[in-house]
C-alpha cells in the first residue's frame, strides 16, 4: 500500500501500487510519464498513475509471450490454474469493502452499488471460470477411414484486453477470468478514468501466486497504449469493451496488422417495452432502475422506454415522481442511489443530449440540471413525448436521461425497437405470454428480459447483435472466445 487518501475526515481509502505491472513486477513507464486519475465527486486529482505507451506494451507482450511459450502456466495442471482463480476470488472477497471504496472514489458510483454489484459479481465471475479450468475439453469424432480424430481446445496465446470505466473491476473480471481459465497470457489496459481497482487487483493477483508474465497491467490512454495493443503483431487476440466508435478502430487495426480475432462489447440503445396490462408501479420501478442504475452509465441501459399509449400519461407521471425521489449525492453515503458521472467529458456529453432533447421538441418532464458547483452530479432526467428520430432516442447517451416513447401495438413496437444500429439488450413487460414471446423472438438483441431488467449472471452469455458487438462474454459461450480448436487425425 503506497498511501491513503482522505475522502472525508472519517473515511480513508487506501491506494494501491500506482505503476505498471509487467512480468510480476511493479515498474515505472518507459517514458517516465504519469497521469492523474480524478475523483468525480470533487473533480480533484486523487493521485498520479504510471502511463503506459507503445514501448511498455512491447515489454508486456514480451513478458506475456515468454510466459505463454516457456513459463509454467501452460504446463501446470488445469486444476491448478483453476485453484489460482479461486484463490483470487477469495482474496477479492475478503478485500471487498476496500475494493468497493476504491471504486466509489475513482468512478463515483455509490459504495453500496460497488459492494452489491461490482464486488459481488467480480467474485462470482472468477469463481465460475475457476471452476471451468479443468473442464475444457474436445471431442472424439468418428471420421471415415481407419483414423482416430479428436479435437483439442487450445488457448489462443497472448491476449490484449481493453476495458472501460463504468464497471472497472467487473469488466476486468469478464476479460481476465475466461482467458486465464483457458490458459492464455494477458496484457490488460484499464480505462484512464479508473485505473485504481485494477492495480489493487494486480496486487491480489501476485498474492494469489500467478506465475510471472501471465497477467500484465498497463494503465494508460486509448489512442496511445490502447492503439498499440490493437495493432501489435505479436498479440494473438484482442477483447474490447467500450464505444462502438473505438470498436471500429480496433477491428481496423486488426485488419491492418496480423488479423487477430477480436471480440467487441460495444454500445447500446436498448428498448424497454411496456404493455398496458402490467402492474403500473412495478413497471415504473423496473424502467427506472433499468435506466438510472450506475448513473445511466451502462451499456445495456433501458434508454428507450416504449409505453403502450393507453397507459402513457400515467406512466410518465409516476416516472417523474420516482426520478425526483432518487437520492443523488456522496457515493460514500449509504443512502445515495446516484453518484456523479465519471468525468467532465461524460458530463458535458450528457448535458449536450439534454439540450438537444429540448431543442428537438421533447418535453423535459423533470431534471436536466447540474447539481452543485463541483464534481459531476446531475439531476435524474426524464423526457416525455419523445419521437424515434430525435437524437435522445437514437443515440447512446450513457447518463441519467430517460426517454419515454408511446406505441400502439406489438408489430409496430418490434419494428421500431429494431430500427437502430444497436442490438445489445431489450426488455418486455406484460402478463400476456404471446406478447412476451413475440417481442422476445422479434427483437434483435443479445439479451431479452421479460418482466425484469438488468438481471445478469456469470453463467448467462452476454453480448450484442449488430453494432453492439461481436462474440459473447460469460457462460460457456464466453470460453469459446479464448480457445481455438485443433483437429488431430491419427492413422490407426
Ligand atoms: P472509449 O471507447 O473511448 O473507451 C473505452 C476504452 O477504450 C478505454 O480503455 C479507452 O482508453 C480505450 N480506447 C479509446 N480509444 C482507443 C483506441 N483508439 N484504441 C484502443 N483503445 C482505445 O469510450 P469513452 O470515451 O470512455 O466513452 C465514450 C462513450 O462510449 C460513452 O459515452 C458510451 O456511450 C460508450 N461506452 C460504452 C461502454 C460499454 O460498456 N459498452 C463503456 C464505456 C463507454
Ligand atoms: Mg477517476
Amino acid at each position: 500500500m503506497a498511501s491513503t487518501v482522505a475522502v472525508h475526515d472519517e473515511i480513508k481509502v487506501a491506494l494501491p501500487q500506482l505503476k505498471l505491472l509487467i512480468n510480476n513486477r511493479w515498474v515505472a513507464s518507459a517514458s517516465g510519464k504519469t497521469f492523474a486519475t480524478i475523483n468525480p465527486s470533487t473533480g480533484e486529482e486523487i493521485c498520479q498513475v504510471a502511463e503506459a505507451d507503445a514501448m511498455d506494451v512491447d515489454l508486456a507482450v514480451q513478458a506475456a509471450r515468454q510466459a505463454f511459450e516457456h513459463g509454467p502456466w501452460r504446463k501446470m495442471p488445469a486444476s491448478e490454474r483453476g485453484r489460482l482463480l479461486l484463490r483470487l476470488a477469495d482474496l477479492i472477497e475478503s478485500h471487498g469493502n476496500e475494493l468497493a471504496r476504491l471504486e466509489a472514489l475513482d468512478n463515483g458510483k455509490p459504495v453500496s452499488v460497488a459492494t452489491a454489484v461490482d464486488v459481488a459479481r467480480t467474485v462470482a465471475c472468477y469463481r465460475y471460470f475457476g471452476g471451468w479450468a479443468d473442464k475444457i475439453h474436445g471431442k472424439t469424432i468418428p471420421i471415415d477411414g481407419d483414423y482416430l480424430c479428436y479435437t483439442r481446445h487450445e488457448p489462443v496465446g497472448v491476449v490484449g484486453q481493453i476495458i472501460p470505466w463504468n464497471f472497472p473491476m467487473l469488466m476486468m473480471a469478464w476479460k481476465l477470468a475466461p482467458a486465464l481459465a483457458t490458459g492464455n497470457t494477458i496484457l490488460l489496459k484499464p480505462a484512464e478514468q479508473t485505473p485504481l481497482s485494477a492495480l489493487r487487483i494486480g496486487e491480489l493477483i501476485l498474492e494469489a501466486g500467478f506465475p510471472e508474465g501471465v497477467v500484465n497491467l498497463l494503465p494508460g490512454f486509448g489512442p496511445t497504449a490502447g492503439a498499440a495493443i490493437a495493432r501489435h503483431m505479436d498479440i494473438d487476440k484482442v477483447a474490447f469493451t467500450g464505444s462502438t466508435e473505438v470498436g471500429h478502430l480496433i477491428m481496423e487495426a486488426s485488419a491492418k496488422s496480423n488479423l487477430k480475432p477480436v471480440t467487441l462489447e460495444l454500445g447500446g440503445k436498448s428498448p424497454n417495452i411496456i404493455f398496458a396490462d402490467v402492474d403500473l408501479d412495478e413497471a415504473v420501478e423496473g424502467a427506472h432502475r433499468g435506466l438510472f442504475s450506475n448513473q445511466g452509465q451502462s451499456c445495456c441501459a433501458g434508454s428507450r422506454v416504449f409505453v403502450e399509449e393507453t397507459m402513457y400519461e400515467q406512466f410518465v407521471e409516476k416516472s417523474i415522481v420516482r426520478a425526483r425521489s432518487r437520492v443523488v449525492g456522496d457515493p460514500f453515503d449509504p443512502r445515495t442511489e446516484l453518484g456523479p458521472l465519471v468525468d467532465q467529458s461524460q458530463f458535458d456529453t450528457v448535458m449536450r443530449y439534454v439540450e438537444s432533447g429540448r431543442k428537438e421538441g421533447a418535453t423535459l418532464a423533470c431534471g436536466g440540471e447540474r447539481i452543485g458547483s463541483f464534481g459531476y452530479f446531475m439531476q435524474p432526467t426524464v423526457f416525455a413525448d419523445v419521437q424515434d428520430t430525435m437524437r435522445i432516442a437514437a443515440e447512446e447517451i450513457f447518463g441519467p436521461v430517460m426517454s419515454i416513447i408511446s406505441f400502439k401495438n406489438v408489430d409496430e413496437v418490434i419494428a421500431r425497437a429494431n430500427h437502430t444500429k444497436y442490438g445489445l439488450a431489450a426488455a418486455v413487460w406484460t402478463r400476456d405470454i404471446k406478447k412476451a414471446l413475440a417481442v422476445s423472438n422479434g427483437v434483435r438483441a443479445g439479451t431479452v428480459w421479460v418482466n425484469c431488467y438488468n438481471v445478469m449472471d456469470t453463467r448467462a452469455p452476454f453480448g450484442g447483435f449488430k453494432q453492439s458487438g461481436i462474440g459473447r462474454e460469460l457462460g460457456e459461450y464466453g470460453l469459446q472466445q479464448y480457445t481455438q480448436v485443433k483437429s488431430v487425425i491419427a492413422k490407426l
